[in-house]
């Protein structure tokens, strides 16, 4: 199969020097092109700024801002038979990007504007065949707010986890649901085993 995988941060550019961006690693979107392209896949990896190498055998598409992202997801969408979109898209820009470096003042009051919703937007082009699997990263009520991304974005599996994923840690309380309503909850899951998972899933339908 050919599996389409966002990882790692964007960056929203406040000036051509500064950016607003997230704590991502990119490391759970990486494990999963690995274990895909060792599975067999052919593995396309659309990936935000990041310092882990990418996995031999795939093909690494490097973007900065959500709008390249967003570019790169719908040009390679439709001749995928699986997106999984583990990047941690930002959710706001700068409404107006300055063109040249802002001088050193008292006061800068940033005004944000919302990054188009690169997953819900891809789910609904969505054809007989192709499965669309994204993440919910939640402090709170994860199994709610999750179920909620699952239906409100039109996808086929969600994987909800907690900032415990953040740095070196690597484990966290992780639930899998599926739009048929099932559901897998796991207490304290490593990294490895919710990529393995996936593809697992991938592959066995
Ligand atoms: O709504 P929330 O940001 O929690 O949804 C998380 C899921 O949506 C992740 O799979 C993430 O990659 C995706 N996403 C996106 N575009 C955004 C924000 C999130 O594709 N602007």
């Amino acid at each position: 199969m050919k599996i389409l995988i966002s990882a790692g941060p964007t960056r929203e550019y406040i000036d051509p020097i500064r950016f607003i961006s997230n704590r991502s690693t990119g490391r759970m979107g990486y494990l999963v092109a690995d274990y895909a392209r060792k599975a067999g896949h052919e593995v396309i990896l659309v990936s935000g700024p990041v310092s882990i190498p990418a996995p031999g055998g795939v093909r690494l598409v490097r973007v900065e801002t959500a709008e390249e992202m967003k570019k790169a997801i719908l040009l390679n969408f439709p001749s995928s038979d699986v997106l999984v979109m583990s990047a941690a898209v930002g959710d706001w820009k700068p409404a107006s990007p300055e063109r040249e470096k802002v001088k050193r003042k008292a006061e800068w009051l940033l005004k944000l504007v919302p990054n188009p919703d690169i997953l819900k937007e891809v789910a609904g082009l969505k054809k007989n065949g192709q499965r669309v699997i994204g993440f919910a990263l939640e402090t709170e009520e994860l199994i709610r707010n999750a179920s909620k991304k699952l239906l409100e974005k039109n996808l086929d599996l969600i994987i909800a986890d907690t900032p415990a994923f953040f740095g070196e840690g690597g484990r966290s309380r992780v639930a899998f649901l599926y739009r048929d309503g099932r559901k897998e909850e796991f207490e304290c899951m490593e990294r490895e085993n919710v990529a393995c998972r996936i593809i697992e899933i991938i592959g066995g339908d």
